[in-house]
């Protein structure tokens, strides 16, 4: 396990309306993006899903015959994504309480799904992460992202949330990363996107090259 395991529980129950009143609904609505690329029967590999904001649309989308693997660090979160269902979880979602890649990137998916998580690793973890998923990925799959850009405008909201971040939850980074640089590098080719706040908030989907 790595070291950020379980420090998301002190702000779990707090996560999605501190979210929606610091970004407003343009965070929402940046998780739901591309979500009509995932289909009936797909199979779905979650990271970092957090509270499972969107986690019943997804679900609604693939049907009985698809499957969710959803890798969350804190346990607070995974129960906040379990509770969305009212005790009557899909069978067909795994929750898996991990922060290690090489746990499941056997995994094979048709959907890589990676909202706000990015953001949270260490560029040495981030290499890590794609080079672990680059044996599993099909030629078909298509990984959906929505993360946060250093935009000029929101330079200071970006610093105030990075250290907010760093200090509450032990984020390690002190800026945000290069995501370019990683989907480029390990073939992974940017086939649609869209921006929110002026290019603050941006969801894409990516595809193999
Ligand atoms: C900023 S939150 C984003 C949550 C959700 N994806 C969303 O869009 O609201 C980042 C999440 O990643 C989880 N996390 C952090 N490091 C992780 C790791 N190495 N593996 C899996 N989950 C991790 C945290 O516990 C947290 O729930």
């Amino acid at each position: 396990m790595g070291k950020t395991v379980n420090t998301y529980n002190r702000i779990a129950w707090i996560y999605d309306p501190i979210s929606r009143w610091l970004l407003g609904e343009h965070y929402t609505l940046s998780k739901f993006c591309y979500l009509d690329r995932v289909k009936r029967g797909k199979r779905v590999l979650i990271l970092g899903g957090g509270t499972g904001e969107n986690l019943r649309e997804i679900v609604d989308r693939i049907g009985e015959q698809g499957s969710i693997y959803y890798v969350e660090a804190s346990t607070s979160m995974i129960r906040m994504a379990k509770n969305r269902f009212q005790g009557k979880i899909p069978t067909n979602i795994q929750f898996v309480h991990s922060t290690d890649f090489s746990q499941f990137s056997h995994i094979k998916s048709d959907v890589i799904l990676t909202q706000y998580f990015l953001d949270v690793l260490s560029d040495a973890e981030l290499e890590e992460l794609f080079e672990r998923f680059n044996g599993s990925a099909a030629k078909d799959t298509e990984w959906i992202f929505a993360d946060f850009y250093a935009v000029p405008k929101k330079r200071w909201l970006i610093k105030a949330m990075i250290r907010l971040f760093r200090i509450v939850v032990g984020h390690p980074r002190k800026d945000l990363p290069d995501y370019a640089y990683f989907f480029e590098r390990w073939g992974w080719k940017e086939k649609e996107a869209c921006s929110f706040m002026e290019g603050f908030i941006q969801a894409k989907v990516y595809k193999k090259a």
